[in-house]
């Protein structure tokens, strides 16, 4: 199977030395990566900007905005098979600076000045394979999860409440359930992150019956 792993944050920049990103260190999708390819799979992990080490047998696209992700996905998939699928774990940044100063701006001219524009919706663009999605939350991140899995088209969504202790961005654990489209939810303890990724690569194994 084919695998195309998003993992890690993106970068929006507002000019050459400011972004706007958020605390992603792509330990999940790094992890989903690592355990898709030790399975025998054929991997593609594209990486927003992190300091992870390429795990073995996984081809690696390093990317940093939210345009420079969604375009390394497309060519992974350009020729890609129904059955191929495409893991959503990166924090992708909503929106990005209307536009990209060539210089250093000036303090004193950006109070109450910078104009967001929305990023495109990878998860939600890519169409005709597999798709599993995240959906991080501050709280109960079960319906959100339910709406993003019908919004996006996505087979699955891994819900994790981002504010709860040992959860989330930078941790090496992470608390989730997996979201299906029919409604139902699977509710998973406290784990590592690794057992984490081996829930879902096993999950998108098993196919149609996730
Ligand atoms: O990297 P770590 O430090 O290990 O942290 C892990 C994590 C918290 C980043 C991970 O577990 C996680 O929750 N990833 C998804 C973060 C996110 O952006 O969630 P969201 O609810 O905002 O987005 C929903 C889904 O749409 C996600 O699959 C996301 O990858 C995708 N998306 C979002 C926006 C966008 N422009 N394009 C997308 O593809």
């Amino acid at each position: 199977m084919r695998f195309v792993v998003t993992a890690g944050p993106t970068r929006e920049y507002i000019d050459p030395v400011r972004f706007l990103s958020n605390p992603s260190t792509g330990k999940m999708g790094f992890a989903i990566a690592r355990e898709a390819a030790r399975r025998g799979h054929d991997v593609v992990l594209v990486a927003g900007p992190v300091s992870l080490k390429t795990p073995s047998g996984v081809r690696r696209v390093d990317v940093s905005s939210a345009r420079e992700m969604l375009a390394a996905v497309e060519s992974a998939l350009a020729d890609a098979k129904p059955s191929d699928v495409l893991v959503a774990s990166a924090a992708v940044a909503d929106w990005r600076p209307a536009g990209c100063a060539k210089s250093k701006l000036k303090k004193r001219k950006m109070d109450g000045v910078l104009r967001l524009v929305r990023n495109p919706d990878i998860l939600r663009t890519v169409k005709g394979v597999r798709k599993v999605g995240f959906a991080a939350e501050t709280g109960d991140a079960i319906p959100e999860a339910a709406r993003k899995c019908r919004a996006k088209g996505a087979e699955m969504i891994v819900a994790n409440d981002v504010a709860e202790k040992g959860c989330g961005f930078g941790t090496d654990t992470n608390r989730v359930a997996f979201v299906r489209p029919d409604g139902s939810v699977e509710r998973l303890p406290l784990m590592a992150k690794s057992a984490v990724a081996r829930r879902i690569v096993r999950a998108v194994e098993r196919g149609a019956k996730i």
